[in-house]
């Protein structure tokens, strides 16, 4: 790792006296980013801007900024109760979750903190030293103040104690609408050390086409569920400013969960704090192909209609006409199998007919004796479940799910509509055991039905299930709808131990992912499950269809669910 201060946008050189006023470049203009702190929780600032201004505060543990902290909290109590919030942020490229988690307890920090683990947002915010404090202009999205906390913390200062306080002459001018006097004073903080790659020395074709092809491609491409393909540099050139920012707000990939359970779960969409890196320096520099040669319309990826090769059984499902506008019910489709014989399933596969329509599907088996509310029940997701961007549903080893001769499939099916008519022919594959396997898969929920939102508010939502046997837990997924904002499982063992086992900061509708342990987690009897959420139901939530409204449980996406997911097997065979 080398040190390239000079890659990234330091104003902080000039070692010009303490104070400068740049009236010109004070009005920074920045994209808008999300980041996750040492609680898990997501942070977005075009979500807050209902404030006037953010501050943040460049954290690292060492005894410098330890000492500011009590200055900040000065600061902090001073605007105690006005539009004005304040965060740290730590853009020190090692600072792992937990090793924060034990720093702001060790030092007493009640503030989140930012983890920029990338550094692209510092860079971005022209933070370059420890203890730099920035004031943000949500609603503009500009910095209207970088530096110094006050006159003790500016380069070359001698000060014993503060005379001139910047941060609280911004924040005051702020707030009463003025512009910011002083925009930039150099602090005396020690540097960030910043590990971003250099642009000269990221190749198009050995850096960046790989990324891409890994993290991107396997939606972006012709015929894939992403509105544009990723099939040449050209394409890449002409989307760079939007794939700049949805990197930065961490909407791409799609459904990211902490980075802390990314090795956990199969097929994970994330991306690597170094191919971040790379791919925003790269399109800072122009999105470039010097290469002479274009590897990305070499690729020519194919697209297979099913993941797991042939299925034993496919399943047409009865074509379904969506109307151009209105409500969808659900429609609940009996399909009979008209077994000859007893299987055994062993993954799940669903091809959707039309994806712009097809909000999900759950398929629920039935026995010889028909539909029973509570056997379906008990079946959490049943089989599988289908929603964009989880298509395929596996088992793990040895566990399989019965169908039985005389029964069929129940398919929940969940349409919404775009203005166009269509026709939606989904098809189901279904992977069989060749014998019998040892273990029954299971499934159920923690949920709770009692859903009461007021208008324009947060709320924080737990539900528990208890594991009567020994088990192992084999998938989670949460479910909620447009107010869902964050997702989290854990579980308390008998022993009173809590174990975290996942956390999705930024809980996305579109994207109901449901994530498979690569190792099925042992769960001993008497273990809880608590799956804790948020509902935003206020108007800095962008798919919030009416904050006025209260929310209660529903089917329909504008009403609500709660729901923790999970699939287990018994440790002792069940067969
Ligand atoms: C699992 C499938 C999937 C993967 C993987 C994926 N995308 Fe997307 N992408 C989508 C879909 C679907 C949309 C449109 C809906 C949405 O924005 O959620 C989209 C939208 C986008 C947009 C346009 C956003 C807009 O508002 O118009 C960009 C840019 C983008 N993706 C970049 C990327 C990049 C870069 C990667 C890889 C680092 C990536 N995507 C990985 C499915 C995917």
């Amino acid at each position: 790792m080398f040190k390239v201060l000079t890659a990234v946008k330091v104003l902080a050189t000039a070692a010009i006296a303490s104070l400068v006023a740049l009236s010109a470049q004070a009005a920074d203009s920045i994209s808008d980013f999300s980041l996750v702190d040492h609680n898990g929780k997501f942070f977005q600032l075009s979500r807050h801007t209902d404030k006037k201004a953010i501050v943040l505060f460049a954290h690292d543990d060492t005894r410098d900024v330890r000492r500011m902290v009590g200055e900040l909290n000065e600061v902090m109590a001073q605007f105690d109760g006005q539009k004005v919030a304040f965060y740290m942020i730590d853009s020190s490229a090692d600072a792992s979750r937990a090793a924060l988690v034990k720093i702001a307890t060790k030092n007493e920090i009640t503030l989140p903190i930012l983890m920029d683990d990338s550094q692209i947002v510092a860079a971005e915010l022209g933070i370059s030293q420890l203890g730099d404090v920035v004031v943000i202009d949500p609603a503009t999205k500009t910095v209207v103040y970088r530096g110094a906390l006050n006159n003790r913390y500016a380069e070359g200062s001698k000060a014993r104690n503060a005379s001139e306080h910047y941060v609280v002459d911004a924040l005051t001018a702020v707030l009463a609408g003025n512009e910011v006097a002083a925009a930039e004073v150099v602090g005396n903080g020690d540097a960030i050390e910043f590990t971003l790659p250099a642009a000269a020395s990221i190749s198009y074709s050995n850096d960046i086409v790989p990324i891409l092809e890994q993290r991107c491609v396997s939606c972006h491409q012709e015929g894939g569920i992403a509105p544009f393909a990723m099939s040449n540099h050209q394409m890449i050139q002409g989307w760079s400013p939007m794939i700049r920012e949805v990197l930065y707000t961490k909407r791409m990939p799609p459904g990211q969960v902490d980075s802390l359970y990314v090795n956990d779960f199969h097929d994970v969409y994330h991306i690597t704090v170094e191919e971040s890196q790379k791919l925003v320096q790269w399109i800072d520099a122009g999105a470039k192909n010097e290469d002479g040669t274009d590897a990305l319309a070499k690729l020519r990826p194919v697209l297979a209609k099913w993941n797991h090769g042939e299925p034993d059984i496919i399943i047409q499902v009865p074509a379904q006409q969506i109307p151009a506008t209105g409500v969808q019910d659900y429609r609940n489709l009996q399909i009979p199998l008209n077994l000859e014989k007893d299987v055994w399933v062993k993954a799940v596969e669903f091809v959707p007919g039309d994806s712009t329509v097809l909000h999900h599907i759950i398929a629920f088996a039935y026995g010889a004796d028909g539909m029973n509310e509570f056997d379906l029940l008990n079946q959490g997701i049943g089989l599988g479940a289908y929603a964009p961007g989880n298509s395929i549903n596996t088992y793990p080893d040895e566990s399989g799910f019965p169908l039985k001769v005389g029964g069929g499939l129940m398919l929940q099916m969940h349409y919404t509509t775009t203005g166009k008519e269509t026709t939606d022919a989904s098809e189901i594959g279904l992977y069989l055991w060749d014998e019998p396997p040892a273990r029954q898969v299971l499934g159920g929920s923690a949920a709770e039905l009692e859903i009461d939102v007021p208008p324009f508010s947060t709320k924080e939502m737990v539900a528990t299930k208890k594991f009567r046997k020994d088990s192992y837990l084999t998938m989670i997924g949460p479910h909620m709808h447009f107010r869902g904002y964050d997702a989290n499982f854990k579980l308390v063992y008998p022993d009173g131990r809590t174990e975290e086992i996942l956390n999705v900061p930024n809980y996305q509708f579109n994207w109901q992912k449901t994530y498979d342990f690569k190792e099925p987690l042992f769960i001993p009897a008497g273990t809880e499950m608590v799956f804790t959420g948020t509902f935003d139901n206020t108007e800095m939530n962008p798919f919030n269809p009416d904050p006025s409204s209260t929310i209660s449980w529903g089917e329909q996406t504008w009403q609500e669910m709660f729901f923790g997911f999970f699939r287990y097997v018994e440790a002792d065979s069940n067969i």
